[in-house]
């Protein structure tokens, strides 16, 4: 399979880039800047089914643009994982929230998604059994809400929105989508103290790429090993 992975430079993305290679797939690595990506960069020369692929989510011209690459030299992908998050304002109260670092969790965490999407998914319908998966957070869950994260939890909520309107508007094109709560993984996001290792998100979400994972949930909302989230 073909698939496009967003910040694959670090962290989950990264992991997700070995682990998809590992398996045979051909990865378009979606990374900010090539000073910053040296890891992915080394692995892209050592294992030449990763292409490593200039993406800004933020920048509606380069994903546009490389959309448009995608096309040109490769046709048709099989998965997209937006994967590409951050998280601002980490546990300041509503008192103290700086409205504009909330603008930009959203920016990055769903419209960075939405224009992938938007780009991405003519190239997508073109292929059999694909999947969309949107790497979200139980810091997203209505129902276990806490006070605190206020900008990237409310983003990741609106995220899983998205995912579930898409399901609906690909069902009928053999289009999985998902919406991932990763787990706690040792991550520059998740720090030292996260008992979870990537590389077994990464396997358990590559699992659900290959259908290899049974999935019971009726909603979107699962974590990497497939079990339902609640919303
Ligand atoms: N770690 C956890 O415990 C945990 C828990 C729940 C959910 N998650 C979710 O898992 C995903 C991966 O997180 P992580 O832990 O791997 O975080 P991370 O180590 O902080 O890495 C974040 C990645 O996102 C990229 N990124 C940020 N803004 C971007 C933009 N505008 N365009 C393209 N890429 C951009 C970064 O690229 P640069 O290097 O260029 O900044 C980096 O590759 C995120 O969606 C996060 O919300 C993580």
């Amino acid at each position: 399979m073909r698939i496009l992975i967003t910040g694959a430079n670090r962290g989950l993305g990264l992991a997700l880039s070995q682990v998809g290679a590992e398996r045979g797939h051909h990865i378009l690595a979606g990374v900010r800047g090539l000073e910053k990506s040296k890891e992915i960069l080394t692995q892209s020369e050592i294992n030449k089914s990763i292409t490593l692929l200039p993406l800004d989510v933020i920048k509606e011209e380069s994903v546009s643009l490389a959309a448009r690459s995608v096309k040109e030299n490769f046709g048709t992908i099989d998965a997209i994982i937006n994967n590409a998050g951050i998280l601002l304002e980490r546990d300041k109260q509503i008192e103290d929230l700086d409205i504009d670092q909330v603008k930009v969790s959203f920016d990055v965490n769903l419209f960075g998604p939405m224009r992938v999407v938007k780009h991405f998914l003519p190239l997508l319908l073109m292929g059999d059994k694909s999947s969309i998966i949107n790497i979200s957070s139980e810091a997203g869950s209505i129902t276990n809400a806490y006070d605190g994260d206020y900008a990237y939890a409310a983003s990741k909520t609106a995220l899983n929105m998205f995912s579930q309107q898409l399901s609906q508007y690909v069902k009928g094109n053999n289009v999985n989508v998902y919406s991932i709560h990763p787990g706690w993984i040792k991550t520059d996001m998740g720090g030292d103290r996260a008992p979870g290792d990537p590389i077994d998100t990464a396997n358990g979400i590559f699992d659900i790429i290959e259908r290899k994972q049974v999935i019971e949930s009726k909603n979107v909302f699962i974590s990497y090993n497939g079990q339902p989230m609640p919303l």
